[in-house]
């Protein structure tokens, strides 16, 4: 018999007992062309300059596909190609009309969802259980959401008189390739706006492929386009004098560069930047749904997540018996094959992140971090890393300051409430957070005290398209999601 490596790490996972056989996701009935262009005016095309890049399955370091370098004349046919839709076709036509192409793009996601689940596993990494359960089902949910609104704006702004903008650059990261480009398009669609979008370098094939869906469904030519490439790419759209709206989600870096360089230019902007979230357990919590609401909020994803529960905060008296729930918790997450359907942790999106990620690790050690690992093995190819816990750091520790985003949780202790809500604000940014406890005073307590958009209560990371998403601080500006997000995208 053929022992693969991930029967020996299962094997290996639950030691003499049973273990997990493989259940590896077939990849048979996906097709992916060897080489993409861009998608503008309703068609692929070559990139003007002719050049490419690669995108790999993180997973095996095999190549997926070519993909186009998006110079400043691919984002500038791209721009015009959006203005013409705009200003000829989408803006002119009747809302409800709009609303319709909406919920066909929906239907078409549903109906496509495992073979947008695969391609989304193999191209970014991440678990097919998380971009089949979520992923790809938020996705279309976003368009239904979005679709039902856009007959009804005068609904939304009772007395107003809400208009479009006209052309938004979006450019979104890799940790949620496809439901990101959901979270920009069906908002800036629903409100009669075009769309120029970028998707991150290491994750553009289910953009690629939704373009598909677009043409399918018979979006007019020219009202979603899709150009490709790094950071140059986006700057070009950034930059592009007939833009009227950017929409960046990434680092915060990146989202304080953007914002310089528009400054004044009269373009909208939202930012959806990093986070560190603070997941608080009280003592009278209950300790074994509060351990699966941490794995959830950083292990599962890779940490790739921007309101990833990064730091963990537990009150003394149950700081013992959390830390060995969530060590014994540890043991039996299964690290490997992301298109596995055991899988919760699948591989780190690319080198260079799976490079930060060690070197935060290796910097919490040096600041003087009791580090705890799964000693689990993970595949020789590919670039993973196991779930990992830091103790006895402080406030003061980068690991506590700075976002990872990867599968590392810093472990801290309080006593009271006061204590933990100042540990708690003493971030730069403030994007989400947690709350563990028994008690509804201490949950209004907390989640009214945390300077958070994004609060949940003993749950984490749960999401769903009518409730708004988005920071304070450094975390960004504007929000996504519900009623709210629509705002980006009008003039009121
Ligand atoms: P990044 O911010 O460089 O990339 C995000 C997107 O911005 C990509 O599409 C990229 O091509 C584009 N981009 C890069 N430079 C640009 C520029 N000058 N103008 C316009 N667009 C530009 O993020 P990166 O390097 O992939 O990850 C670095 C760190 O950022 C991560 O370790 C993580 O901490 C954070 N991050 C946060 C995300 C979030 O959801 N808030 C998502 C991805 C990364
Ligand atoms: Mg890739």
């Amino acid at each position: 018999m053929n022992v693969t490596d991930q029967q020996k790490r299962y094997t290996l996972d639950f030691g003499t007992g049973w273990a997990y056989d493989p259940a590896p996701e077939s990849t048979d009935h996906i097709s992916l062309k060897k080489k993409y262009g861009h998608f503008i005016n309703g068609k692929f095309v070559e990139p003007a300059e002719g050049n490419y890049f690669e995108t790999i399955n993180p997973a095996t370091e095999e190549k997926l596909a070519d993909i186009a370098v998006g110079s400043k004349a691919d984002v500038d046919a791209a721009v015009k190609a959006a203005r013409k839709a705009y200003d000829k076709v989408w803006s002119k036509m009747p809302a409800s009309e709009r609303g319709r192409y909406i919920y066909r793009i929906a239907r078409m996601i549903q109906e496509r969802a495992r073979e947008f689940a695969v391609i989304e596993s193999m191209d970014g990494g991440k678990p097919i259980r998380e971009s089949r359960d979520v992923d790809v089902p938020l996705a279309a949910a976003h368009f239904f959401y979005y679709a039902g609104w856009a007959d009804k704006l005068n609904y939304a702004f009772p007395g107003r008189t809400p208009a479009p903008l006209g052309v938004a650059g979006q450019i979104i990261p890799w940790n949620f390739p496809l439901l990101m480009a959901a979270w920009k398009i069906a908002p800036a669609l629903a409100t009669g706006n075009t769309v120029v979008l970028k998707p991150a370098e290491t994750t553009p094939l289910t953009c690629l492929k939704l373009a598909e869906i677009m043409q399918e469904a018979g979006l007019p030519d020219g009202v979603v386009n899709f150009v490709t490439g790094a950071g140059d790419t986006g700057a070009a759209i950034v930059n592009h004098q007939d833009i009227n709206k950017i929409a960046f989600t990434g680092s915060t870096a990146v989202g304080k560069l953007i914002q310089r360089s528009i400054a004044g230019s009269g373009k909208k902007l939202t930012l959806e930047l990093g986070g560190k979230a603070a997941n608080i357990i009280f003592e009278d919590a209950p300790l074994d749904q509060a351990v699966e609401g941490i794995v959830n909020g950083i292990f599962f994803n890779q940490g790739h997540v921007c309101c990833a529960g990064s730091r963990l905060f537990v009150q003394e008296g149950v700081a013992d018996a959390v830390h060995q729930k969530l060590t014994d918790r540890l043991e039996t997450l299964i690290v490997g094959d992301p298109l596995d359907k055991n899988t919760d942790i699948g591989a780190i999106n690319s080198k260079e992140q799976l490079d930060r990620i060690n070197s935060y690790i290796e910097i919490g050690l040096n600041e003087g971090a009791a580090i705890t690992q799964s000693s689990c093995s993970i595949p020789s190819k590919g670039y993973f890393c196991r779930p990992t816990l830091l103790q006895n750091v402080s406030q003061a520790s980068r690991v506590v300051q700075e976002e990872i985003f990867g599968p590392v949780l810093t472990i801290q202790t309080f006593r009271t409430p006061d204590e933990v809500l100042e540990k708690a604000n003493n971030t730069p940014y403030g994007l989400s957070g947690g709350v563990w406890t028994d008690k509804g005073s201490k949950i209004f307590r907390m989640t009214s005290g945390i300077d958070a958009g994004v609060l949940w209560a003993n749950t984490f990371n749960k999401f769903d398209p009518t409730s708004p998403f988005g920071g304070y601080k450094e975390s960004g500006m504007g929000r996504e999601g519900g009623l709210h997000g629509l705002l980006p995208y009008l003039k009121i």
